[in-house]
């Protein structure tokens, strides 16, 4: 399925509930949105992208009442901190709806009158359940155990006159537009799931409120108020200024991205709507999965919210946006990790990323006087890594078009971790015969990956471009471009900054200041597998003025090699030859281009630091126990 190849898109998503401040859910949703607008306008494609607040119903005027607040007051100081979140994120939105906005209200009106006009809403009496934080109704068959089916809360009951739309008359239709549109909604489970329900039939919805006022006046009845989804809905049209020149230009939308819990309301409601005012539905529902923390539903009472704004001011939102896209497959749930967001950063944004341009840049300006060198004729080393360049857009793109975010990314870091291994395989520093035409590729390839990278960490791609030289903006290029070595030789480069601040990770504090039990099990201490090694060989590593590689013989689990952090303590004469106590089974990591398979043991006391060593002659490998 390719779905984007037209020249508009116009992608929106879900607008928030201000009864409370944005969380990391609110966060997820708005980062995958930005990724495919970023990306869209990179292919060309003229973009517009939604986003905004749902302010009106009864959940959020019960908020207010608690908070003490007048409710316009309390939606204004809310809706500015999914603004703020928005700009934290980095996230382009073209425009920002709220709701209880003049020109929402005047048009939500014109669309009920509409609706009235076409003999789609009549006056009856609705008796069933309610369910206040989702605001949705229920009949008795729908509950579960009592309680709301989709957020398993309490339900109230309701009885009260008011105005109903037909939406069984479209039950037919919405079947017939599920029939002939494979991808309405993706992915296909979360088709599947609404088509079934779809079969059991549509009751008509009560789509009037009486007992408060916070909502757009009923333009039929100025006795009631509109029920808040009919109005939340309209939002994708009202924003365009339906039936103007926007609307004509921009709908139907590309993508309405929405989660889980809300698919029904954008697969079926929402197209009935639609289908009433003879306006095309939507040309795909994308609903994305959950974020639950350490397995749980996130939630104000449980106290397990976590704060977007927080994360990224601590770890910048390039490293957020970053771990939500690569952790979780789209479409489903994941479970968000603070340490995860540091590991990613750590071990795959600095020491893949950051490590492949800072050595790129630095080795060009130290051999080439900051520029862009000369290739003479390319070897089949050389062709291998251009030909991975040259298809990566193409390949890298279809992923994105089909959603697969992040497939698309491991992708465009697997490209990157090419660019350290042939960086590494060349060695330009020791090696002068291969240096120009090895720099002059790994240049390229920073290039490029600024450019297939700057969807999802924008801020970090335009330091890359600006570092190699570039001028303007990455994402003002052209996504095809990036299958082109484009930077030329002579090319001036610019200063290299550092990209990405490693962070040690923070340990799990214990609440309470009760001191910490610190104790491990022997089983546990009998899986570190701990091992005496011979040193072999001492190296330097290219820009790593704290390192040396160590390979090392551990006997019967051969030859390993490590980064270790001992050139300031020891010279390279001071450790070759000796045996050392090695950790074995460390998971491995990139640090400065090389693969570190485990860690040597070391006393670490202020400004000295002793590597633990054997005082008699012991057998590469031997355990430790
Ligand atoms: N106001 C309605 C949407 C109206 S759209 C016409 C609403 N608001 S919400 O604030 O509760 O949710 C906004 C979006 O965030 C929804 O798409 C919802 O699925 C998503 N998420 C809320 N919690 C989430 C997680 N824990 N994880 C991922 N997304 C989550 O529903």
């Amino acid at each position: 399925m390719v779905f984007f190849t037209k020249s508009k898109f116009y992608i929106t998503t879900a607008i928030d509930y201000v009864n409370g401040k944005p969380h990391i859910g609110h966060a997820y949703e708005k980062i995958i949105a930005d990724v495919l607008a970023r990306y869209n306008r990179l292919k060309g494609n003229d973009v517009f992208f939604l986003t905004g607040t749902d302010e009106h119903g009864e959940k959020i005027f019960r908020s207010a009442e608690k908070a003490g607040k007048d409710p316009q007051e309390f939606v204004d100081e809310l809706s500015q901190s999914f603004r703020e979140l928005c700009s934290v994120l980095s996230i382009s939105n073209d425009d920002f709806i709220r709701t209880t906005d003049e020109r929402h209200e005047r048009i939500v009106q014109k669309i009920l009158t509409r609706l009235y006009e076409k003999g789609d809403i009549y006056k009856g009496n609705y008796e069933g359940w309610y369910c206040v934080p989702c605001e949705s109704y229920w009949t008795d068959t729908q509950l579960v155990e009592d309680n709301c089916p989709n957020c398993n809360r309490p339900v109230e009951k309701k009885k009260e006159e008011g105005y109903f739309f037909r939406l069984s008359k479209y039950e037919k239709p919405l079947l017939k537009l599920f029939k002939e549109n494979k991808d309405f909604v993706y992915p296909p489970s979360r088709k599947k799931e609404v088509e079934n329900r779809l079969k059991e039939g549509l009751n008509d919805l009560c789509i009037t409120r009486k007992a408060f006022k916070w909502g757009t006046p009923f333009p039929i009845d100025n006795n009631y108020v509109t029920y808040v989804w009919v109005e939340a809905l309209s939002n994708y049209i009202t924003a365009l200024d339906y039936p103007n020149k926007k609307f004509k230009k921009y709908w139907p939308a590309d993508i309405h991205l929405v989660g889980k819990d809300i698919n029904w309301f954008h697969s079926v409601i929402w197209p009935a709507i639609l289908l009433s005012l003879e306006i095309k539905p939507p040309k795909m529902v994308g609903v994305h999965g959950f974020l639950t923390l350490d397995g749980e539903k996130m939630s104000k009472s449980k106290g397990n919210v976590v704060d977007p704004i927080e994360i990224a001011n601590c770890y910048g939102a390039d490293a957020l946006r970053y771990y939500l896209i690569s952790e979780t497959a789209f479409g489903g749930d994941g479970v968000f990790s603070e340490q995860k967001v540091v590991k990613k950063l750590n071990n795959e944004l600095a020491d893949i990323l950051g490590n492949f341009v800072h050595r790129t840049v630095i080795l060009s300006k130290k051999f080439f006087e900051e520029q862009v060198p000369t290739p003479s004729n390319c070897t089949e080393i050389d062709r291998e890594l251009i030909a991975a360049i040259k298809d990566a857009p193409l390949s890298i793109g279809k992923k994105y078009d089909e959603l697969q975010l992040k497939q698309g990314l491991d992708e465009t870091l697997e490209l990157v971790t090419k660019g350290n291994a042939y960086l590494n395989a060349q060695e330009p520093w020791k090696n002068e015969e291969v240096r120009a035409n090895t720099l002059y590729v790994c240049l390229n390839l920073c290039r490029n990956a600024a450019i297939l990278l700057s969807p999802v960490i924008p801020t970090s791609s335009q330091k890359i471009w600006e570092t190699i030289g570039e001028q303007g903006q990455v994402s003002s290029q052209n996504w095809e471009n990036a299958s082109t070595l484009a930077l030329k030789p002579g090319h001036k480069l610019n200063t290299s900054k550092p990209l990405f601040k490693k962070v040690e990770l923070k340990e799990q504090e214990e609440s309470g200041g009760e001191t910490m039990d610190n104790t491990i099990t022997f089983d546990e201490f009998q899986k570190v597998d701990l091992r005496a090694a011979l040193v072999k060989n001492v190296e330097d590593i290219e820009g790593a003025d704290k390192l040396y590689k160590l390979t090392l013989d551990v006997g019967e689990l051969g030859e390993r090699t490590i980064a270790a952090g001992i050139k300031k303590y020891y010279k390279k004469e001071e450790i070759q030859g000796k045996t050392i106590g090695y950790v074995a089974n460390l998971e491995p990591r990139t640090v400065f281009g090389v693969e570190s398979c485990g860690m040597l043991l070391a006393a670490e006391s202020g400004n000295n630091v002793c590597v633990v060593t054997f005082e008699r002659d012991i057998k590469p490998g031997t355990q430790i126990s």
